[in-house]
């Protein structure tokens, strides 16, 4: 499929200690011009070079959508990190470069509704600034809810509670005792209110069952996960249908790596997110872990993102 970034260089022009584990990323075109334009939940992918190992991952942009003179971005240290999070906290420096795409959104507001219920987790919290900034621009009514660990992982409270939005933010604390509590807030919302949640998977998957249970529709549901749900699952062979080739996917293990000594494959994020590895199923059935496809597309077993998802019997067939 067509890739539909661009890739651009800007320049790291601030970074912020946020909390010991998250630094805030200023980023501005290398020109002194503006960034492309983009909406609340946007993200860009961001490519680092490592040595002879590359890195690509992808992070929501924190700033306003007004103002395009810089581009912020949060980037929280992984435990499990592949090495991105790493890079960027341990070797990135004010005045480097880096190479981004260009903004695409996945986590895009919705035009109608009463009202938009944002709901984040941890360092979740990064696509709502954006959003909020948007929603606060369109006079729309909307809140925040922000659940975190302990103030240690509540990066930007501070900011948020003294900020613009301030009046509209609630935050829960887990380690104080007031953790959210999602069945109640969501049996607060408006019928025909919007539901935004972003954060650890257990957390999306408890707002996307209270809001069944509420009876919202599907599309007044939106969730993003800022990570890459782990593959799980066990192995299959994966076969090349061009050439013919047939391959072993480990268990747990992705059909990118699988195969990529093998055929080449574009891969811009390895997470899920960009797109650009979209492969043709020709027999057989994914399990999809991406968060590209639409719910009606991943029913649809067309295609695949071949980066995180995997088979869900003992063999499939690509058009690769
Ligand atoms: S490489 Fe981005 S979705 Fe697979």
């Amino acid at each position: 499929m067509a890739n539909k970034y661009e890739m651009m260089t800007v320049r790291v022009t601030a970074i912020d200690e946020v909390t010991p584990l998250i630094k805030r990323f200023t980023l501005e075109a290398t020109n002194g011009e503006n960034l492309p334009a983009f909406t609340g939940g946007s993200h860009v992918i961001v490519q680092m070079q490592d040595g002879a190992k590359r890195h690509s991952n992808a992070y929501s942009l924190m700033s306003s959508p007004r103002d395009l003179s810089c581009y912020q971005i949060g980037v929280r240290r992984e435990e499990q990190s592949k090495g991105g999070s790493a890079f960027m906290h341990d070797k990135v420096a004010v005045g480097d470069t880096l190479t981004i795409s260009t903004p695409n959104n996945l986590f895009a507001l919705s035009d109608t509704g009463s009202k938009h219920v944002l709901i984040a987790g941890g360092i979740g919290i990064t696509p709502f600034v954006s959003q909020m900034a948007e929603l606060a621009e369109r006079g729309a009514d909307y809140e925040l809810h922000y659940s975190f660990r302990s103030f240690e992982h509540g990066a930007f409270a501070g900011e948020l509670a003294a900020g613009a939005h301030g009046e509209r933010c609630r935050f829960y604390v887990n380690s104080e005792g007031t953790p959210l509590n999602v069945d109640a807030l969501v049996d607060k919302t408006t019928k025909d209110g919007h539901v935004y949640v972003c954060g650890p998977r257990p957390l999306i998957d408890a707002v996307i069952s209270a809001c069944r249970r509420r009876g919202l529709a599907e599309e007044q549901i939106h969730w993003e996960q800022f990570a890459a749900a782990p593959q799980t699952g066990g192995a299959f062979t994966v076969v090349l249908a061009k050439s013919g080739r047939e391959l072993q996917v480990e268990e747990g293990g992705s059909i990118l790596k699988a195969i990529e000594s093998t055929v080449s494959v574009e891969c811009l994020c390895r997470e899920g997110v960009c797109g650009t590895c979209e492969t043709k199923i020709l027999e057989g059935e994914a399990e999809h872990f991406d968060q590209y496809l639409s719910d009606a597309e991943k029913a649809a077993q067309q295609t695949m993102m071949i980066c995180v998802s995997r088979a869900k019997g003992a063999r499939i067939v690509l058009d690769l």
